[in-house]
């Protein structure tokens, strides 16, 4: 009998714990469900796969027209469109590119010009954790997420380097601009940021 009871003692507690953890277990799922989760490009579904082609044309329709527009400010010898091109077209070019490709993007980086370029909180870890290839991540709601590396390249260095490679009046523009200025002492091939896109459930995107 005194087994029984240790027995049934035993039993209750269990279920008791069972219950617990089974309530312990929704709210983890819950929470889960909210979540963004990495996702393997050899993993993707079929509608990822879409979603993930759609957001690399745009980053690289956008990285295209940046670069193009860096290239030719330079090219005229004009620090100061080459800002502009930075400071203004980027956020307009963004814009442009998400519209037509019915997805949003954005530059972001660790080491930040502009705060006002922080990442989505969906990218937060994976921006803290300075991941150096392209990752992807699912959405609660269909979303997909990209984070593509942006490495700095010499053209860069002008306005990301060491003081050193810095100009004078573009260094006090900076400075004017952009007070807690973090995107300075960059080398070639560094790490400099991500461009971050996040492409919409399948039904927007495959209608592309
Ligand atoms: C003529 C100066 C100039 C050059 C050259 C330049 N940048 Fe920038 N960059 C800026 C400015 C100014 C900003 C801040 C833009 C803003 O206000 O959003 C910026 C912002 C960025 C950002 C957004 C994140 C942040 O820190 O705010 C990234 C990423 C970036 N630059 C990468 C690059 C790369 C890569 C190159 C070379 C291909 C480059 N830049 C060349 C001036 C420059």
């Amino acid at each position: 009998m005194k087994r029984f009871t240790v027995a049934c003692i035993g039993l209750c507690i269990a279920l008791v714990g069972c219950t617990q953890s089974a309530e312990e277990r929704a709210v983890v799922e819950e929470t889960t469900a909210l979540k963004w989760e990495g996702v393997l490009p050899d993993g993707m579904t079929e509608t990822q796969q879409a979603q993930q082609e759609l957001m690399l044309t745009a980053a690289k329709a956008l990285a295209t027209e940046l670069m193009g527009e860096l290239s030719a400010a330079l090219a005229a010898g004009d620090p100061s469109a080459a800002i502009g091109v930075c400071q203004e077209r980027a956020p307009s070019v963004a814009a442009q590119v998400s519209d037509t490709y019915g997805l949003e993007i954005g530059r972001t980086s660790h080491r930040l010009r502009n705060p006002a370029n922080v990442a989505p909180a969906w990218a937060d870890a994976y921006v803290a954790d300075l991941v150096e290839v392209p990752t992807y991540l699912a959405g609660p709601n269909g979303e997909l997420g990209a984070l593509l590396p942006i490495r700095l390249k010499a053209a860069c260095q002008m306005c990301h380097g060491s003081a050193d490679e810095i100009d004078q009046a573009i260094r006090a523009t900076l400075a004017e601009d952009y007070p807690d200025d973090q995107a300075v002492g960059f080398a070639e091939g560094d790490l400099r940021g991500w461009l971050w896109v996040e492409a919409p459930s399948d039904e927007v995107a495959t209608e592309m």
